[in-house]
């Protein structure tokens, strides 16, 4: 297909997940088939984050800005915009019920009351230094009649909205919308990443029932709890993927990018399942010379570390909250989950219905990155192209000899984003 014209005719969205590891950026379009399709798949190593907060906004703001690049010229479009997720601790989700202001009578709802409905409900305050995220309608109530999902069209003088409102800490929003705006981007909102991963990794008939995601990234692993569909609570473990490598080079004195490639190539978290007498040949810093050790001895480690990491879950799972619908399914992903038999060993000591979940429902995402590693950003242009609107995300022709961020800045005649516009905070 010819890159540019085409495409920015047409229904765009652009996101960006901003990981312990890594900055995806997301190029996604509606086909006329009304598919969805990636045009632009941009990612950049980043360590700016710490505990999946932005420790150090200008290595954030670097990658974005390199992800950005490589997204836009892949999709031939000048990027203007995008959404950015928010994961991590101190997501709130709070039901509220609330009276739709309408004018007097017996008169159809209308797609305006449906809207006025949600606008009204974000007016609620949140709790101090928390900023409204998501304001979702999960039933109305009609005239008394309760639990009607879509009340479009029906007759009713007094309309009440029951809604699912996240909420987010304000501090790290501004962050995030900081380092967006730094890269020469505008931020057009935040969306809460487990809720979007939730829709790229989960079967439809796991959205019925309880289920839990758990998404192990690079530093950290954030967990989410689903009962029929609606996210009921959220948690964060300070550990991921780096804490396993960091325990291989502690253990085997390795620099970290050599037990990286030895945890990913030859890691397991089974000792006994995988060659366990295969030797391995290592370079530990500071000895003179090789040393042969085992799968078995490299899987022993890592076996102690995944342990630990399993237990904080069940433990996380194990809420007051949960006592009357326990957990059935953990679908477990991020990249951090591909460590060879993780899910056999969470299996094991969970004794849940466990798998590792990887992104679905989107075209043209390359084979070499349709992996559990992509989850998040991919689930965030699904929930993007769904659910929120296009803000003239993709905005031109790309242009190579300009550079997108120099393309970027003759295209943005505001700097700061308006995130406290769009999202309903404080209001
Ligand atoms: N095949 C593999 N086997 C084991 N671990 C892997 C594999 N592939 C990737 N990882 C690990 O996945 C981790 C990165 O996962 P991911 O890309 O989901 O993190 P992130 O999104 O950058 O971070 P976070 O979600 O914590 O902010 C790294 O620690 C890496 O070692
Ligand atoms: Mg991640």
């Amino acid at each position: 297909m010819q890159k540019g014209m085409t495409l920015i005719q047409g229904d765009y969205r652009a996101v960006i997940d901003i990981g312990t590891t890594k900055v995806c950026v997301i190029l996604v379009a509606r086909r006329p088939d009304r598919r969805l399709e990636i045009t632009g798949l941009g990612i950049a190593q980043c360590d700016g984050l710490r505990k999946g907060v932005i420790a150090d906004t200008a290595a954030v703001t670097d990658a974005i800005r390199r992800a950005a690049e490589e997204a836009s010229q892949q999709a031939g479009v000048v990027l203007a915009a995008a959404y950015v997720g928010i994961a991590g601790t101190h997501i709130d989700s709070d039901d509220r019920w609330s009276a739709v202001p309408r004018g007097p009578g017996v008169r159809a709802v209308t797609q305006d009351d449906l809207v006025e409905a949600v606008k009204h409900v974000s007016k609620f305050d949140p709790a101090p230094g928390q900023h409204v995220l998501h304001v979702i309608p999960r039933t109305y109530t009609l005239d008394g009649l309760h639990g009607v999902h879509n009340p479009e069209g029906m007759h009713t003088q007094e309309l009440h909205v029951q809604s699912q409102v996240i909420s987010g800490p304000t501090e790290q929003v501004e962050a995030l919308e900081a380092a967006v705006n730094a890269a020469g981007l505008r931020c057009a909102g935040v969306i809460v990443e487990p809720m979007a991963t939730a829709d790229a990794v989960f079967e439809p008939a796991e959205k019925q029932g309880v289920v839990a995601l758990v998404d192990i990234g690079g530093g950290k692993t954030d967990i989410a709890v689903f009962h029929d569909g609606i996210m009921v609570a959220t948690a964060m473990l300070p550990v991921g993927g780096y804490q396993f490598t960091n325990d291989l080079s502690i253990a085997f004195s390795l620099p970290y990018a050599d037990a990286e490639k030895l945890k990913v190539e030859q890691g397991t978290v089974i000792p006994d399942f995988f060659h366990a007498a295969a030797e391995v040949v290592i370079r530990p810093t500071g000895m003179q010379g090789p040393l042969t050790i085992t799968h078995r001895d490299i899987g022993q480690i890592l076996k102690d570390r995944a342990e630990e990491l399993i237990e904080l879950v069940r433990m996380k799972l194990d809420i007051p909250a949960l006592a009357e619908t326990p957990v059935e399914t953990i679908v477990v992903t991020g990249g951090g989950a591909q460590l060879r038999d993780f899910i056999t060993l969470t299996k094991h000591s969970l004794q849940k219905k466990i798998r590792l979940g990887a992104p679905k429902g989107l075209d043209g995402l390359p084979e070499t990155h349709r992996d559990p590693s992509i989850a998040a950003a991919a689930g965030m242009a699904m929930w993007a192209m769904r659910n929120l609107p296009a803000e003239g995300h993709a905005a031109r022709p790309y242009e190579p000899s300009a550079g997108v961020i120099g393309t970027l800045r003759g295209l943005l005649p505001h700097a700061k984003s308006d995130v406290a516009k769009k999202t309903p905070a404080k209001v």
